[in-house]
């Protein structure tokens, strides 16, 4: 019988929110994760393939994890290590899975499985578009092959979360970010301030995580250090996990509550502003529609998918 399922490929620095929202792709039924594609970012490229490789151990999963770019494309970049923990994961000390990441380039990865799944693939970015952009150069003619990409990043009206005006996946390697909205027609993006729109309460985050399954005491663990980080960073009442509302935009864009369509530029160039992600809301450009930005989604949807994944078998 044939699989039914949309084919799902997910590039990704894991990272704790992503991988909570690794957690809701493998939950759910309707999709079947066909790879994941690491880059470094939040933390070190050896650290992310790790961290990918024991969450699918965790999760009892065999999807392959496709190593790719070490650094950004032109600059060196901070990583966000006082997040997420210096190994991306809270610094539990977890053991290493007993699984190898494949030989294959994630970019070389991307490239092949869009033409194993052409025309059905669905392509979530949840960090740093390094991966991407290499695919793209190797060959422009991908976007053809992909039903559709969501990214998780930017922030809209330039209130970012790692510089003023940037956010995090943008501004680690903008280079990357300008050649993938350049290139795709239209890039479904959850950027950081839909994120800080459907942050989630704490005590509810608690609950979940106090499901009785391996995956939900596993995330209550690497997710300790980046909870108590918020809290103390003065983030009030509320968690904000960008990559799982990218992932349930994704998964169910039957949540989306408004979203507008409108052209997108990346400054690769500014003093202030290097790696923004410059809106034009008044259409002054001309340009495409090149961006579908995400600005509310069905909350009690969102929550109900962390819960369900969280508590998942
Ligand atoms: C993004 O930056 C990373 O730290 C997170 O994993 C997320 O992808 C939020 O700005
Ligand atoms: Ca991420």
């Amino acid at each position: 019988m044939s699989d039914t399922r949309i084919p799902l490929l997910i590039d990704t620095d894991p990272g704790v929110d992503d991988a909570l929202a690794l957690l809701m792709a493998f939950a759910d039924p309707r999709h079947a994760v066909v790879g994941l594609t690491i880059a470094a970012g939040n933390v070190g490229l050896a650290h992310t393939v790790a961290n990918a490789l024991k969450l699918c151990e965790v999760c009892g999963v065999e999807v392959p994890v496709y190593p790719g770019a070490a650094t950004p494309l032109v600059h060196p970049a901070r990583d966000a290590a006082y997040v997420h923990g210096r190994d991306g994961f809270g610094d539990t000390g977890y053991a290493p899975a007993a699984r190898r990441a494949e030989a294959e380039h994630a970019a070389l990865a991307i490239l092949r499985l869009s033409h194993v799944h052409a025309g059905r693939l669905l392509l979530v970015a949840l960090g740093p578009l390094t991966n991407l952009a290499l695919a793209l150069r190797l060959d422009p003619s991908l976007p053809q092959r992909i039903a559709r990409c969501v990214v998780m990043g930017g922030a809209v009206t330039a209130h970012g979360n790692i510089t003023p005006a940037a956010e995090f996946n943008i501004a680690f390697d903008p280079e990357a970010a300008h050649v993938v909205f350049g290139a795709f027609p239209q890039v479904e993006l959850a950027d950081w301030e839909a994120v800080l729109a459907h942050g989630l309460l704490h005590a509810d985050v608690e609950r979940w995580l106090a499901a009785d399954s391996p995956r939900a005491r596993f995330y209550a663990g690497i997710s300790a250090h980046t909870r108590a980080w918020s809290r103390a960073a003065g983030r009030g009442e509320r968690w904000h996990a960008a990559d799982a509302l990218a992932m349930a935009l994704a998964l169910r864009p039957d949540g989306v509550r408004e979203a507008e369509a409108r052209p997108l530029a990346v400054e690769v160039a500014g003093i202030h502003t290097r790696g923004a992600t410059v809106i034009d809301w008044n259409r002054q450009t001309g340009d495409a529609d090149n961006a579908r930005l995400l600005r509310r989604y069905d909350q009690a949807l969102f929550e109900r998918l962390l819960a369900e994944a969280l508590a998942a078998r």
